[in-house]
């Protein structure tokens, strides 16, 4: 991974919890940033979520510099899934980590053959840069999909890439 720190990656634990609702307030504010209940909740439902700390330290929320997280719907050999959230620190943005993140996630998508979902800020242009690099494609326009800013919202679909093997891998 690229970064001007040596960040690695580990699935989101309820310890991380605190520290990515405080940078959806930073990254979010205006477009309904979520709670820590909020991440509480899709752990609670098995989502994949993982997040980018600073290696050099150990343990403590106060290191998270990135999350990223993919639910899953559907049943094995029909899931769909959905980039529910993804955010890095402001002051590491640009690093390498967010691409990462994604790409991370998608792994997880890509080992159950499923599409990916998600919708994004239609002025977001270094997030739709991003997805686009990892083959989304502009479905449709929701209009004032995001509030309390009334923001609109590109949804986004990656096709499922489909390879010998299907496994549930929740
Ligand atoms: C979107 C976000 C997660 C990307 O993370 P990041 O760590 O800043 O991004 P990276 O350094 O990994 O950059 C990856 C890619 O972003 C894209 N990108 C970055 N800035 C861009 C810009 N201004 N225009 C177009 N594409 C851009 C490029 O594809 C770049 O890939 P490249 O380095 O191969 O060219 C991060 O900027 C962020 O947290 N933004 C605020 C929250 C947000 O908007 N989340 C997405 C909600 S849908």
């Amino acid at each position: 991974m690229q970064g001007d720190v040596a960040a690695r990656l580990e699935p989101m634990r309820r310890r991380h919890v605190r520290a990515c609702a405080e940078i959806e307030q930073v990254l979010f504010a205006g477009d309904s940033p979520w709670p820590a209940a909020a991440f509480h909740s899709e752990l609670d439902l098995g989502g994949h979520y993982l997040v980018a700390v600073d290696g050099s330290v150990a343990g403590g929320d106060e290191h998270v510099l990135g999350y990223a997280g993919l639910a899953v719907m559907g049943k094995r050999g029909d899931y769909e899934t959905s980039v529910h959230t993804i955010g890095v620190r402001p002051e590491h943005q640009g690093t390498g980590l967010g691409k990462a993140l994604l790409r991370a996630v998608l792994a997880k998508a890509d080992e159950l053959a499923a599409p990916v979902l998600l919708e994004v800020r239609t002025d977001n242009d270094s997030a739709i840069g991003l997805y686009e690099k990892h083959g989304f494609r502009r479905l449709g326009l929701r209009k004032g999909y995001y509030q309390p800013s009334g923001a609109d919202a590109y949804t986004m679909r990656r096709e499922a890439i489909t390879g010998e093997r299907q496994e549930d891998g929740r």
